[in-house]
């Protein structure tokens, strides 16, 4: 809407994980590390926590760009499975054919498909978004997976990405013996002030816009605080604060931008709706 105003190549702020925007915040950049550490030592089992919207998506897209070649990636994202649909899952990523019959013949195809991919030096890595919603059986039966090796090595990696509901799961007794095998945790955390600046002229740039300071100190504080700096709530307040800065034929994200983007949100300091509309109508200028 606003693209044309600010002669933007496209929409900076987007709520899609889209990778080609990641920007590194120290949290972002030590999630990445170690999770492209741990999978090329080996390190087999991998959990990245995160709030909702702190970028645990973008950065399993930014780790399935950035692995070499030499890893084979199986990418579950719906996670409302029985144990035989993750299996056909697992196994149609990997691109191997998938056999009708029972668990059984699920998981010898895949253990075929492991031991193959050993052989030929390949490095399959299974990894789960939103793993926070997989049952315990289901748990369980990744951990299973975890098992099948070589007296070498695992024959496949896993990395688990999920809300911090995956921590508490973890801790119930009968996943404890899944929650020892763990190598490395990282955890996603919010960005900060300087952070969610940067951040916020990073996506500008990508979406290509040309320089200047976009955002007043005021705006950018209160940015921070109403969002908390957690990037997905960033996103939606700035979308909305640029629509304002256009209406208002401006250069520049003010205070009163932000004020107006929350309550369009809904969750204004008052509450937003129901008086929000009025006011955005008497904002721009009632009847007149
Ligand atoms: N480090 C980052 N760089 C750029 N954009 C990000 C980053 N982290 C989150 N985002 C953006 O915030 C929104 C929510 O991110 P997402 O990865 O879906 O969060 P989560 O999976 O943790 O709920 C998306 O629009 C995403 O592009
Ligand atoms: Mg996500």
């Amino acid at each position: 809407m606003y693209e044309e105003y600010f002669r933007l190549r496209e929409k900076p702020f987007s709520l899609t994980p889209d990778p080609g925007f990641l920007y590194l915040s120290e949290s972002h950049q030590q999630a990445l590390d170690h999770l492209l550490f741990g999978l090329e030592s080996g390190e087999g089992f991998i959990v990245v926590t995160g709030d909702i919207g702190v970028g645990k998506t973008t950065v399993c897209r930014a780790l399935l760009r950035k692995l070499p070649d030499r890893f084979d990636t199986a990418l579950v994202v719906n996670t409302l499975l029985t144990e035989k649909e993750l299996l056909r899952t697992i196994l149609g990523d990997f691109g191997v054919d998938v056999p009708g019959g029972t668990r059984k013949d699920l998981l010898d195809a895949l253990n075929r498909f492991l031991l193959d991919a050993a052989e030929r030096e390949r490095r399959p890595v299974l990894i789960v978004d939103e793993a926070q919603n997989l049952a315990p059986p289901l748990l369980e039966q990744v951990r299973l997976l975890s098992n099948l090796e070589t007296e070498k090595r695992k024959l496949l990696q896993i990395v688990l990405f999920g809300q911090k509901e995956l921590k508490e799961k973890l801790r119930l007794p009968e996943l404890r013996q899944f929650n020892q095998r763990i190598t490395v945790r990282a955890r996603i955390r919010p960005l900060n002030l300087r952070e969610t600046a940067r951040y916020i002229q990073h996506r500008l740039s990508v979406a290509g816009a040309p320089g200047g300071p976009f955002l007043s100190p005021v705006a950018e504080r209160m940015l921070f605080r109403r969002s908390r700096g957690v990037p997905r709530r960033i996103n939606q307040l700035c979308d909305r604060a640029l629509l304002s800065v256009c209406l208002r034929n401006a250069a520049r994200v003010e205070r009163e931008d932000v004020v107006r983007a929350e309550c369009s949100l809904g969750d204004g300091p008052e509450g937003g709706a129901p008086g929000w509309p009025w006011r955005w109508f008497r904002w721009r200028g009632g009847w007149a």
